[in-house]
């Protein structure tokens, strides 16, 4: 039966903490406990959560996958435990440490996440911040593999903004030697130091490509993705880029220029009707309800060869 390993890292703050072997058993673990082909005890085993931004999937798929496992959770609100009052992260990192044996943070700036990693004892997880949101990538990476059952003819089109989800999909799909298309408005690309690192890994196969038309860019491709405009802390800037992203939404006539079995994903929450229509969230194509019950598997396998 299939054992889950232990990760050469400890901690999973970006999709470059893992290997392609790596993510390649993460994501043969999420369909076993998909499945429920394996089982692991976790045994009472304690995830701390952070949210420093609000979640609804990333918190309860945590929580029910600890539950699973046979763990549990504790999620610390910052309003009502001292973060809120801005007690330094070093010492809340070193806190916790004694108390639970995983950490998962949901914050603003990625060097908070990589201080509360630099002083915490236990393992550190990056559940979304401003720069990279690595656990949603590989939930869709799963939804991707159970529909193509390979990744090998997959080209993937992210449809918005060069994003934290944005910049995951570019780490994780290098990896797994995806070709991914980012389709944005110009200056919205994705951050500069992920698409370099991204070429590193493709070793210059042209495998990732930055337009600003989304047309060509979803010309044969069997995977469309698209995010919210605006990301939780850019409300000011809302009605700015709903402007600027007009003709960046996608329907029903976009999807027809993509390849015929292409799929649809959105890492939800939506706005429906800006980056995606309502007829194609609840069309045939749209894998974005076994995109977000993939967050679950993954979090199990995720968290079993972390502890
Ligand atoms: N996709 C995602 O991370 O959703 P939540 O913000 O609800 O956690
Ligand atoms: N890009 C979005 C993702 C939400 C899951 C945000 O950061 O708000």
């Amino acid at each position: 039966m299939l054992k889950p390993n232990k990760l050469a890292n400890n901690n999973f703050l970006s999709s470059l903490d893992l290997s392609t072997d790596e993510v390649f058993h993460i994501l043969d673990l999420a369909i076993n406990f998909k499945n429920k082909k394996i089982s692991v005890d976790l045994n009472n085993k304690v995830l701390g959560l952070i949210f420093d931004k609000s979640s609804t999937r990333t918190r309860v798929s945590f929580q029910v996958a600890m539950s699973r496992l046979g763990g549990t959770t504790i999620d610390l609100n910052p309003t009502t435990s001292q973060i809120g009052r801005g007690e330094p992260i070093k010492d809340t990192a070193r806190v916790l440490s004694r108390y639970c044996d995983v950490i998962a943070i949901r914050t603003f700036e990625h060097s908070n996440l990589e201080e509360y990693a630099k002083w915490s004892t236990k393992p550190v997880i990056n559940a979304l911040t401003d720069l990279e949101h690595p656990c949603q990538a590989l939930a869709d990476f799963l939804t991707i593999y159970e529909e193509f059952l390979d990744f090998k003819d997959v080209v993937l089109t992210f449809i918005g903004d060069g994003n934290n989800v944005a910049n995951s999909l570019i780490l994780c799909g290098a990896l797994l030697g995806v070709e991914v298309r980012i389709a944005c408005p110009k200056g919205y690309e994705p951050d500069a130091l992920i698409i370099k690192r991204a070429n590193e890994i493709y070793k210059d196969k042209n495998l990732l490509k930055i337009t600003d038309d989304p047309y060509k860019a979803v010309s044969g491709a069997n995977v469309l993705y698209t995010d919210v405009w605006s990301s939780m802390g850019e409300e000011n800037f809302k009605e700015k880029k709903d402007k600027d992203f007009k003709g960046f939404t996608i329907d029903k006539e976009l999807l027809g220029n993509a390849s015929k079995n292409a799929i649809v994903l959105h890492c939800l929450p939506a706005y429906r009707s800006k980056e995606i229509t309502d007829e194609v969230i609840e069309g045939e194509r749209s894998r974005i309800f076994d995109q977000a019950e993939n967050r679950l598997h993954v979090q199990q396998a995720l968290l079993s060869c972390l502890l």
